[in-house]
């Protein structure tokens, strides 16, 4: 009774959470093309994306894909052969368990009319998928804890999902071996189904039972005489033998068994089958609610993310359906590890501790940003200097085995997050080449808006620009500009220029305008003869420096060897370091 509330509990939980989880993938906005699609424009659309797959020689590729990446597990086959052991024996083991073992009685009956769990192949089987789970979850434990296999990050949700796992599986198998041993379940069996009343043959069927299933009774004790033995097996062949194959057949079980069989008297006192019972059954109820908001919900997101995105292929999305995808990614995402181990901006995290950095810890940070929590603007600015250090490599994307747009994802809510209005200073970098060649796909009017932002806000840390007449005075009253430059070795040579003006010739950026200084501020020499004097904020003002394109052109000109590219690389990281320093 008990049980079945329970489980009655657990399955409404289960339902009203994977309805509710798949609401948000129609609820949650990410990116500002999404503020102002409605939730039932996402539904229908997807409805539609979703016929029109299915009624199209798409179905195709769908089908392609849901035996290759969902079924097979290719993707992850590519990235690591003992990863694709370790999933494959997890899951594949868990749900042939689920069909074969916890549903038998709608499935393994409905095709086997004489089912029992007691006979083959199915004692055997369900020793052999329960070893793989469990395989698979030493592997996983290996990985994680002992490997300890780079750039993985272990959150209590990783530990979760191998914990109950884990718990289920072994306590499947003490059961089957405690049932095996304890007496109280050898004599529930004989009242039902032997219809012996003599003493002298329950007495030798119980021998039978000792010796040959490994029974612990608390009356008798091997060895037993042949004769008794003969009789026990002729009884046990008419009365049991049609539903009871040999133990051994359960070889995990049978193990167990046999190990703890000298304490099988006290295992039956204590009741614990049944308490082994209670905790398999609760331990799966548990797995089964709380499915939906762990991490094994990506048993079904990671599914439906890598069946959409093996379908939409190189077309563009409709906006609507781009919205819906990029709130399911984020529920597929089973922070596996492999985008962070490919991405080509980590070596950042050397020297930025922020986790942001690692792709797979983005994730994570965006779906807190998704479900709306409010955040502090320091989490703010972890997140968005997180996003930021990208270089659209596409690594992470390529090699995802839940299939996940990651490109898609960091474009979309790196534009969300400037619309907040933090400046973001890595635009003034190389990194924000991407958002240039992306400037037609981003549906703002104002591309322009959160560069200036940037620039402002190291105009507003620099003195000297500050000044409304930008007159330089002769003399730096403000002895502070002449505080050295803290620069490398390549880039302190500016000292040696001798201001002979080709870096200037040759730029293309200078080159663009017809009247440079007025766009520019100052040209590249002259930011050469700025460092020179200790200049720093009038450097720091000049747009020049923000405009470089770091095209080297100057750099190999020059005929004193000033590193001129460099300098004015190095006196960019300098501002914005500046400007954190001081104001965040
Ligand atoms: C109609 C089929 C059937 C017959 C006949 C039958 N059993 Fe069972 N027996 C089962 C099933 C199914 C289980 C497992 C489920 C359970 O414990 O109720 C089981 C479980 C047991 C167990 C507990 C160990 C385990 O593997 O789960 C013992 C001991 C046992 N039977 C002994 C006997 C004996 C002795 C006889 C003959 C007198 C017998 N059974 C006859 C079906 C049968
Ligand atoms: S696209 Fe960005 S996050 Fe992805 S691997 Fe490349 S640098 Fe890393
Ligand atoms: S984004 Fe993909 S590759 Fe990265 S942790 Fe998530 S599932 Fe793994
Ligand atoms: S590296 Fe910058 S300053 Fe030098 S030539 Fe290229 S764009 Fe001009
Ligand atoms: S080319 Fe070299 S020496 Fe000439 S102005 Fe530029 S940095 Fe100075």
């Amino acid at each position: 009774m008990f049980l079945k509330v329970s489980l009655y509990i657990s399955l409404v939980i289960f339902l009203v959470g994977l309805i509710y989880k798949v609401s948000t993938w129609f609820r949650y906005k990410i990116g500002i093309g999404a503020e102002e699609i409605s939730t039932s424009t996402r539904f229908f659309s997807a409805l539609k994306g979703i016929l029109s797959t299915l009624f199209s020689v798409k179905i195709f590729t769908f089908m392609k894909v849901l035996i290759l990446d969902v079924l097979l597990q290719f993707r992850i086959l590519r990235e690591d052969f003992l990863r694709w052991v370790m999933h494959i024996f997890i899951y594949g083991g868990f749900m042939l368990l689920l069909l074969m073992h916890a549903l038998d009685q709608y499935i393994t009956v409905a095709i086997w009319k004489d089912y029992y769990s007691t006979v083959n192949p199915f004692m055997f089987l369900r020793n052999l998928f329960g070893v793989l789970v469990i395989v698979g979850v030493l592997i996983a434990i290996y990985r994680r804890f002992i490997l300890k296999v780079p750039r993985l990050f272990s959150n209590a949700m990783d530990i979760y999902a191998i914990l109950i796992v884990a718990v289920i599986m072994l306590s499947g198998f003490f059961l089957e071996a405690s049932k095996m041993v304890a007496y109280s379940d050898y004599k529930r069996m004989v009242d039902e189904y032997s219809g012996l009343s003599d003493p002298e043959e329950l007495k030798s069927l119980e021998a039978y039972w000792v010796k040959e299933f490994g029974t612990v009774s608390p009356n008798l004790k091997a060895p037993f005489d042949e004769k008794i033995l003969a009789k026990g097996k002729e009884l046990h062949e008419s009365s049991c033998a049609g539903c009871h194959v040999r133990p051994q057949w359960a070889f995990t079980s049978y193990g167990v068994a046999k190990i703890i069989r000298p304490i099988g008297v006290s295992i039956d006192k204590a009741h614990l089958p049944v308490l082994l019972w209670y905790i398999h059954l609760l331990a799966c109820f548990l797995g089964l609610a709380y499915l939906p908001f762990s991490k094994m919900f990506h048993i079904f997101a990671s599914s439906v993310s890598l069946l959409a995105n093996g379908v939409i292929g190189k077309e563009k999305l409709a906006p609507a359906n781009r919205a819906t995808l990029q709130a399911m990614e984020l529920d597929a995402c089973t922070h596996c590890g492999t985008c962070s181990l490919r991405c080509s901006v980590i070596m950042a995290f050397e020297e930025i501790s922020n986790r942001n950095i690692f792709p797979s810890e983005k994730i994570a940070s965006i779906k807190w940003l998704a479900s709306g929590k409010t955040l502090s603007p320091q989490t703010f600015r972890l997140i968005q200097e997180g996003v930021y250090l990208c270089s659209n490599c596409y690594r992470c994307t390529v090699v995802c085995p839940a299939g996940i747009n990651l490109q898609d994802l960091w474009f979309n809510i790196r534009e969300t997050l400037l619309q907040k209005g933090y400046p973001e200073f890595l635009l003034l970098s190389p990194l924000s080449f991407y958002r240039g060649l992306m400037k037609e796909e981003t549906v703002l009017k104002d591309y322009e808006k959160p560069l200036i932002q940037a620039r402002e806000a190291i105009l507003a840390q620099c003195d000297l620009m500050k000044r409304k007449d930008k007159v330089l005075p002769l003399a730096p009253t403000n002895r502070t500009l002449q505080s050295g430059l803290n620069l490398s070795a390549q880039a302190k040579t500016f000292s040696v220029c001798f201001g002979c003006q080709t870096c200037t010739t040759v730029c293309p950026v200078v080159g663009n305008y017809e009247n440079p200084q007025e766009a520019l501020g100052l040209l590249p020499h002259q930011i050469m003869h700025a460092a020179g004097l200790g200049l720093r904020d009038l450097a720091f003002g000049s747009n020049m420096l923000w405009d470089c394109l770091t095209c080297y052109q100057c750099q190999e000109q020059c005929p004193q060897g000033v590193h001129v590219t460099d300098v004015l690389y190095e006196l960019k990281n300098l501002a914005v370091k500046q400007v954190k320093e001081k104001t965040l």
